[in-house]
C-alpha cells in the first residue's frame, strides 16, 4: 500500500503536545539524526525508532512529509507516553505506510504561489527580500522541483553585491544550487519523472520553494541521502574535487597547500585531498588550527606566519599542488612555493567583495600569475570555475552600473559534472566526506543566512529548508 504521510494526521488525535514514535525500515545513520532536529534514534533490528515530542498535527505532518523527503519507508507510528493517567501505549499503529520520494508532493496540486527570495539592488544583507510569487512553469526540456533544501554560499555575497563575474541584473533571486523532488516536467523530458529527486547547480535562482531547471542542468539524488548535507556537493564539494583531480590532476603522496583551509572549500579539499593520498597543509587563522588539523593537514596560521617560507623549507623545497580559492595578492607566492612540476589552481577572487577596483587588482596580478606559468619550464598554472557563462563572457563584474554583462549558470563541462557527481554521492553515502551543515534556516529567514555568511566561514554550509 502507498499511502501519502499527510493521512498520518488523520490516525493521531493530536489535541495536545505527545511523544511519538517514528517506526521506519532500516538502520540510520547519525547524518540523518539531523533531519529529525531534537528527536532521539533508536535503533533496533532492522529498523529505527525516531521518537520525541510533537506539538501539534501540523508539526507530525512535517515529521513525516520529511521521512518520506528522505526516501524512507515509515513501518508505524505511536503515542508512546502521554500523562501518567494514560501511560500505555496508544494504538494508532500505521504498519506498512510507505514513504518514497515518488509519493505525489504535499499540497502541490492546488499550489498556486510560492515564496522565492529577491535581491531587488545590490547590496549588503538587508537587500534580501522573500515575497510570494506565482508557482514556474516547466518550459520544454525542463523539469520543476519542489525545493527540499538550497545553499547560501560565499559566491551568493559576491552575486548580491554585484562583484561576481556573470551576475544578473536585479531583481533576481539568488542561490547557487539545491536539492529538490521533480514535481511536473515539461515537454520532451526523458530523463526525470515526478518524485524524483534531483539536484542542480543553478547561479542563482535557487533560493524559492519550487524551480524550473534544463533537465540537463539536473543531476540525480538518492532518496536516502538528506538533502541538507547532499546540497553541499553542487558548488563547494564540486569545485574541491574538480581542483584536486580535473585541474591539478593530483597524485597519491603529493604535497598539497590549502588556501583558506578551515572554510567550505578549503574543508571539502582537506577530506578530499586525505582520501586521495596526499600530504596536507592548510592556511587558515589561528583560531582554526585545530579543525584544520583534525582533517589531517599542517596547520599555517595565515595572519602570523609565512606559508612561503614554510613551504620552501620543506625537504623537496615546495609543494607539488597549490588551491588558490582566493586569488589577488595569495597567488603569486603560491605559484613561488611550487616546487619543479608543481600545479597552481587559482579558482576565486575573495577579496573582491564591494569593490570593482579590487577586481582589477586582482585580475592584473592574476594575469601576472598565468603569463609565469605560460612562460615556466616546470610549473602550471591553471584557472577554475565550476559554472559556464552561458551567454558569453564578462569582463569586469558591473557593480551598481545599470547593465550588465551577461550571464553564467549550470555546470561548465556537464559530462564531467555528472561523472564526478556519482562520485561524490557515493563518497557521501560511505561516510567518507562528511560535510557540515551549520544551520538549516527556513527560506522565509534568506536574509539572515546571508548575515551569519558574513560572520562564520569556518561553522559549515548554510542551508535553507522549506
Ligand atoms: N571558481 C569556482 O568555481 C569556485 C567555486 C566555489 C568557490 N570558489 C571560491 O572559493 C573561495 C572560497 O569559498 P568558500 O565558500 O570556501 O568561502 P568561505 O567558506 O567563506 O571560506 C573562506 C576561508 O578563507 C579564509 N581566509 C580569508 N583570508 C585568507 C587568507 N589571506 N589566507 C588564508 N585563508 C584566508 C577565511 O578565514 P577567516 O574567516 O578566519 O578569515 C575562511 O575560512 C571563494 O573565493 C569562492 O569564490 C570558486
Amino acid at each position: 500500500m502507498r499511502t501519502h504521510a499527510g493521512s498520518a494526521d488523520r490516525l493521531l488525535d493530536m489535541t495536545t503536545t505527545r511523544t511519538v514514535r517514528i517506526t521506519v525500515r532500516g538502520r540510520l545513520g547519525e547524518r540523518l539524526a539531523a533531519a529529525f532536529d531534537g528527536m532521539k534514534l533508536v535503533r533496533r533490528d532492522g529498523v529505527t525508532d525516531i521518537v520525541g515530542e510533537v506539538v501539534d498535527e501540523a508539526q507530525l505532518h512535517s515529521r513525516l512529509t520529511r521521512i518520506r523527503d528522505l526516501g524512507l519507508e515509515l513501518d508505524s507510528l505511536s503515542v508512546v507516553a502521554t500523562d501518567p493517567a494514560d501511560a500505555k501505549q496508544k494504538g494508532a499503529t500505521m504498519s506498512g505506510l510507505a514513504t518514497r520520494s515518488n509519493a505525489p508532493a504535499t499540497g502541490t496540486a492546488n499550489k498556486k504561489t510560492m515564496q522565492r527570495a529577491v535581491v531587488d539592488h545590490y547590496g549588503g544583507p538587508d537587500v534580501i527580500r522573500v515575497v510570494e510569487d506565482d508557482l514556474p512553469e516547466p518550459g520544454p526540456g525542463e523539469i520543476r522541483a519542489r525545493v527540499l533544501a538550497s545553499g547560501v554560499s560565499f559566491t551568493d555575497s559576491q552575486l548580491r553585491e554585484g562583484t561576481y563575474l556573470g551576475v544578473p541584473t536585479p531583481p533576481f533571486t539568488p542561490g547557487y544550487e539545491f536539492v529538490g523532488v521533480v514535481d511536473k516536467v515539461g515537454p520532451g523530458v526523458s530523463r526525470f519523472s515526478e518524485g524524483d529527486r534531483i539536484a542542480s547547480l543553478t547561479v542563482w535562482g535557487a533560493n524559492v520553494e519550487y524551480a524550473c531547471v534544463l533537465e540537463d542542468d539536473a543531476v540525480p539524488v538518492p532518496a536516502d541521502l538528506d538533502p541538507a548535507e547532499v546540497c553541499a556537493l553542487p558548488l563547494t564539494y564540486m569545485t574541491a574535487y574538480q581542483v584536486i583531480h580535473r585541474e591539478a590532476k593530483a597524485k597519491k603522496g603529493e604535497s598539497m597547500l590549502v588556501h583558506g583551509a578551515a572554510g567550505r572549500v578549503g574543508v571539502a579539499a582537506l577530506e578530499l585531498g586525505a582520501l586521495a593520498g596526499l600530504r596536507l597543509y592548510g592556511t587558515a587563522s589561528a583560531t582554526d588550527r585545530e579543525k584544520v588539523e583534525r582533517l589531517g593537514a599542517v596547520a599555517i596560521d595565515y595572519r602570523n606566519e609565512d606559508f612561503l617560507e614554510r613551504m620552501r623549507a620543506l625537504p623537496e623545497k615546495g609543494v607539488d599542488v597549490v588551491l588558490d580559492g582566493l586569488g589577488g595578492p595569495l597567488s603569486m607566492p603560491s605559484f613561488r612555493a611550487l616546487r619543479h612540476g608543481g600545479r597552481l589552481v587559482v579558482f576565486g577572487a575573495y577579496s573582491t567583495n564591494r569593490s570593482v577596483w579590487k577586481w582589477i587588482k586582482w585580475y592584473a596580478t592574476d594575469v601576472h600569475v598565468a603569463l609565469r606559468g605560460l612562460v615556466s619550464p616546470s610549473k602550471k598554472v591553471r584557472p577554475y570555475r565550476v559554472q559556464k557563462l552561458r551567454d558569453g563572457l564578462q569582463i569586469i563584474p558591473k557593480g551598481n552600473a545599470k547593465r550588465s554583462l551577461l550571464v553564467g549558470g549550470g555546470p561548465r563541462h556537464p559530462d564531467r559534472f555528472g561523472e564526478d557527481w556519482d562520485v561524490l554521492i557515493e563518497l557521501l553515502r560511505e561516510g567518507k566526506i562528511r560535510p557540515v551543515v551549520a544551520e538549516r534556516i527556513p527560506l522565509a529567514e534568506a536574509r539572515r543566512a546571508h548575515e551569519m555568511l558574513e560572520q562564520a566561514a569556518s561553522t559549515g554550509k548554510l542551508v535553507l529548508v522549506p
